[in-house]
């Protein structure tokens, strides 16, 4: 049986291609007020999203090999990445970058979930329980997948989401290339975590029928990102 236009994947990767061409996070400039908004708000939905929000797609998971992929995945982002990231969490080289831009590191240990974060965490809540473990573990990879070169325009089309901010951060802060380790980490790691993700749910799909299901929760999912990086943008804003 034919999928509407094209394969999965195809259709896919045109969803994660119209989030990375509208999202105003990505087509706005960045400020010094959204990039430390960034760091303080990404570190705790890192951790949320790694230590709550995946596992629980995990534990949903009948197969073997996806769920131990996503529970390593996850150890990397909230435990110790000993293969990207010398032995930290992803959430700590964040913290690291952050005093890189003149952030105090109690600041960003105290700082709280934004609304727009609080309500973003509610909608993946509904997104990732509760639901097929299949529409999860798009959930869990589908804004990974904007790291990966390919979608967009211009150096994010190039070099990835990562690759986008590795180049404005660099710009603005006039950081070196080791400075922007948490950036650079990604462009490797989140490729690494993402085509496993995105080749498991082409199989998955085709064999379970839910093509239709993966894709509207591909663009279910990145309307959620979309709004927690508006929610950043506006509350650096805040900031000045
Ligand atoms: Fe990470």
């Amino acid at each position: 049986m034919a999928a509407k236009n094209g394969g999965v994947v195809a259709r896919l990767d045109r969803v994660v291609d119209d989030f990375s061409k509208r999202a105003r996070f990505f087509r706005e400039p960045l400020t010094r007020g959204r990039a430390r908004m960034f760091v303080m708000q990404h570190r705790l939905n890192t951790r949320q999203r790694n230590s709550v929000l995946k596992l629980r797609v995990a534990t949903n998971c009948p197969d073997w090999d996806t769920r131990i992929g996503i529970i390593g995945a996850c150890s990397q982002e909230v435990i110790a990445d000993h293969e990207h990231g010398g032995g930290r969490a992803h959430w700590q080289i964040l913290e690291d970058l952050g005093t890189r831009i003149g952030l105090k590191r109690g600041e960003i240990r105290a700082a709280k979930p934004l609304p727009s974060t609080q309500i973003a965490w509610a909608a993946w809540e509904g997104l990732m329980s509760n639901r097929h473990w299949l529409e999860g573990v798009v959930a869990n990879v589908c804004a990974e997948r904007a790291n990966v070169p390919g979608y967009g325009t211009g150096t994010m089309k190039k070099h990835g989401w990562f690759g986008l901010e590795r180049e404005r951060w660099g710009a603005l802060f006039g950081l070196a290339d080791a400075d922007l380790e948490f950036f650079e980490l990604h462009e490797e790691a989140d490729i690494e975590h993402s085509d496993m993700g995105w080749r498991a749910i082409e199989r998955f799909a085709r064999q379970l029928k839910m093509e239709d299901a993966v894709v509207e929760a591909c663009e279910r999912n990145l309307q959620v990102w979309e709004m927690y990086l508006d929610g950043i943008a506006a509350g650096g804003d805040r900031l000045g």
